[in-house]
């Protein structure tokens, strides 16, 4: 064990700062801590080697602890360029028993502001396991799936024998990958392909990265296999929801401070993230309209009471604009150009494709300029100019500080109880993609209950037995929608 591990941060005199945040969310996050009691001395993840990537945020730096707490050691990188906090990342590096002298803490990758090339060098960091037998991790803990991309790409060219010449890339991005595939290529031939025969699994924390790992599921492609912690009915109705209901102003006031009440605000998408972003614009006193391409939730909005439009109906009369989809392409260059003056456009989606980007800085004649960093304002030749808030990229997490710890404690203890599961049953996990059962499901709630002083009524037997259920639980079917 190195008293001096290898890592990456921007600055480790912040972790002072970061490990007295550190100690303030440990009480916030009763999910997590209770977790690390019940298994303090059974340490169920002894021998685990996670590669972690997932925001490297004051939240996730209790998650990264309570792994370690279980008997893991763990390597980290966050899963976006902008969303590292920078006091976390450092506390992380240092150690609760560290100091920025004498670094002991884990091997972290992580700083606000990546350029591509660094950030994916992060992940390849995270990823890289010196003086292991197969020189990776044993287990992934993804957030959006791209730890867990670049394992199966290296697979690929491995196999191929090559990597396909980043000219013919679809982007920015894929060049940047397939780049560092190809050294990885020249420098150790079967890295991947041998790094991946160790892997047990993966634990995948956000609603894109587990449509990208059912899409694997699908095609037959799939490596090892996958919870998909999203669909813990304590992540995605909850994280996805209340969390996006705190963070998504939280994001927008910091990064423009203009007041919401009275404005018409835009939401793309009405599904957990699109619920939660809607509700808190309509409690700061917008008008909220949404856009759904599901009758569905289209007709869940228009009864929760919104306007229910086409983007380009209401484009040249609304001021605020978030796309919340997973999807592409959402808000295009057409759109942008017929937004009134200073109107602030934002994505809380996971990837930063559902704004064209791209689009709008090929609009001729178009000036971008920094207000501060994550805010920019892009001025049309008439003069009129539109907030772009992180270079469209997830603005709770790029301008604010995501989502707060109690609601990360929820999503957090499934992504824990996830890594036991598949690390020390993996026998019982063929390759494929799974969701905790429902009485974890509801373990995870039951931990939170009490500091929020609820109290839960218990069924009686008699009671239980009308409606068909155990008295402990699990009290709902799995069709059951929440
Ligand atoms: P979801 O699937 O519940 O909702 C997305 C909704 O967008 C669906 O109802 C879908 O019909 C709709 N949609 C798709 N294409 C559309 C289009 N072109 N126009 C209008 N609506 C469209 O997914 P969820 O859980 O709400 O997640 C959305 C995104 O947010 C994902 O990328 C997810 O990974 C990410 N996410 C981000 C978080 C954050 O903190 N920033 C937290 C949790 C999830």
């Amino acid at each position: 064990e190195s008293a001096h591990p290898d890592f990456k941060v921007a600055d480790l005199s912040l972790a002072g700062f970061g490990r007295k945040e550190i100690t303030l969310a440990e009480h916030e996050m009763p999910g997590l801590m209770s977790i690390r009691r019940e298994y303090a001395e059974a340490r169920p993840l002894a021998g685990a080697r996670i590669t972690g990537s997932l925001h490297m945020t004051v939240q996730t730096a209790v998650l990264i602890e309570t792994l370690v707490a279980l008997g893991a050691e763990v390597r980290w990188a966050s899963c976006n360029i902008f969303s590292t906090q920078d006091h976390a990342a450092a506390a992380v590096a240092v150690g609760p028993d560290g100091t920025p002298e004498d670094p002991r803490g884990i091997p972290v990758f992580a700083w606000k502001g990546e350029t591509l090339e660094e950030y994916w060098w992060c992940t390849e960091q995270a990823l890289t396991w010196p003086g292991t037998p197969t020189g990776g991790p044993n287990m992934i803990l993804d957030d959006g799936g791209d730890a867990t991309l670049l394992v199966h790409k290296g697979v690929v060219c491995e196999k191929d024998g090559e990597v396909p010449a980043p000219d013919t890339a679809g982007s920015e991005e894929e060049a940047v990958i397939l780049r560092l595939l190809a050294r990885t290529l020249a420098e150790t031939p079967q890295k991947w392909t041998q790094l991946a025969s160790e892997i047990r699994g993966v634990t995948e924390e956000t609603t894109t990265g587990v449509h990208r790992l059912y899409e694997m599921q699908r095609e037959g492609t799939l490596l090892f296999p996958a919870i998909n912690v999203n669909d813990s009915v304590t992540k995605s109705k909850f994280d996805n929801k209340y969390g996006c209901r705190h963070s998504l102003v939280d994001g927008i006031n910091r990064a423009t401070d203009v007041l919401i009440g009275g404005k018409v605000a835009v939401i793309c998408g009405y599904g957990d993230v699109g619920k939660g972003c809607a509700e808190s614009l309509r409690g700061q006193g917008a008008r909220v309209i949404v856009t759904e391409i599901d009758p569905i939730c289209a007709l869940q909005a228009a009864m929760d009471g919104y306007q229910v439009a086409r983007l380009e109906d209401v484009v040249d009369t609304a001021d605020i604009f978030i796309t919340a989809t997973g999807n592409k392409d959402v808000i295009r260059t057409e759109h942008m150009l017929r937004m009134k003056h200073q109107a602030i456009v934002g994505n809380i989606g996971h990837f930063d494709n559902e704004i064209d980007m791209a689009g709008l800085a090929a609009v001729p004649g178009v000036v971008k300029d920094e207000v501060k960093p994550q805010v920019h304002t892009w001025t049309f030749t008439d003069g009129r100019s539109i907030i772009v808030l992180s270079e469209g990229r997830l603005l709770n997490l790029g301008n604010a500080t995501g989502h707060p710890s109690f609601v990360m404690s929820n999503s957090f203890a499934n992504q824990t109880i996830a890594q036991i599961e598949l690390f020390a049953k993996n026998d019982e996990y063929p390759i494929g993609v799974y969701t905790l059962p429902k009485h974890l499901d509801e373990k995870v709630a039951r931990l939170h209950l009490d500091a929020l002083g609820a109290r839960l009524t218990e069924l009686s037997p008699e009671q239980a037995a009308y409606i068909g259920v155990p008295v402990q639980g699990p009290y709902k079917s799995e069709h059951y929608r929440y």
